[in-house]
């Protein structure tokens, strides 16, 4: 028994201090099981690390190269970084392309049509984002007496003579680049969210339904591709 007892004890005592040498803390990371994958070495985009034998004290690899070497002789130019493909444009998550008319270009701009598809809950969101990024000059309303407003001076009543009719490209655009005294808000709010707003300003404010965003697309495709980058 005495023994049994007694190895009991040996062993715990074992296993406790094993354990208790696992704690990390402070400087100490503790034991680690997979450095490879804590300390993983980041594929630098414009460089390759060619030297086979480098991070070979770390090595699992079965190509008995070293845990860094990470050179691909498909990606040209020493780069991990594929170029894109030649004569394409990429397009954002929801499709888009890139905005790229200059704040100038306004009557192109008016020619687009919005792509959000306008629906209650779109117009709930528009509503919101209005009272976040516009509300403070151009008011509750559109009015332009809002808040800031009052103290800018000369804000755009959206209600009021030409403003009414405003082609919500332009309105777009306006929030996107800015004109005149109003500052540009494209850098803020997500081109979806400029179009939600687009949606309330030209529904709630103005009081004006808008066709159902039909080949939308299609036109501010066409618009982008006429205006060239530089
Ligand atoms: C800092 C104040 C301010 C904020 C914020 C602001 N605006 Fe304006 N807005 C103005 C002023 C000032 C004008 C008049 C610009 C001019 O013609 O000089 C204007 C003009 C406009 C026009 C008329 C454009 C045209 O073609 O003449 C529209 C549409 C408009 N704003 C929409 C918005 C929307 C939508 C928002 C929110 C995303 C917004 N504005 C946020 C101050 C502001």
């Amino acid at each position: 028994m005495k023994i049994a007892n007694a190895l009991i004890f040996g062993g715990s005592a074992l296993v406790i201090s094993l354990l208790g040498g696992c704690k990390a803390g402070g400087e100490n990371p503790g034991l680690e099981y997979a450095p490879q994958m804590y300390h993983s070495i980041a594929y630098e985009p414009l460089s390759q690390i060619k030297d086979e034998s480098q991070g070979g004290w770390l090595s699992t690899r079965e190509d008995g190269k070293g845990e860094y070497y990470n050179s691909n002789e498909n990606n040209p130019h020493g780069m991990n970084m594929r170029e894109p493909v030649a004569n394409t444009v990429p397009r954002n998550k929801q499709g888009y392309l890139p905005y790229r008319l200059k704040a100038f270009e306004l009557e192109q701009a008016a020619l687009i049509k919005n792509p959000v598809k306008s629906s209650d809950p779109i117009l709930k969101d528009g509503e919101v984002l209005y009272l976040q990024y516009c509300n403070a000059c151009h008011g509750k309303g559109g009015e332009g007496d809002g808040k800031a407003g009052e103290v800018i001076g000369g804000v755009a009543n959206l209600k009021g003579g030409a403003y009414v009719n405003l082609p919500e490209g332009q309105i777009f655009h306006v929030i996107t680049k800015g004109k005149g005294r109003m500052g540009a808000h494209g850098s803020q709010i997500p081109e979806e969210s400029r179009w939600k707003i687009v949606h309330y300003v030209k529904q709630v404010i103005q009081g004006q339904a808008t066709a159902a965003a039909p080949a939308a697309e299609v036109d501010s495709t066409t618009v982008a591709q006429v205006t060239p980058a530089n």
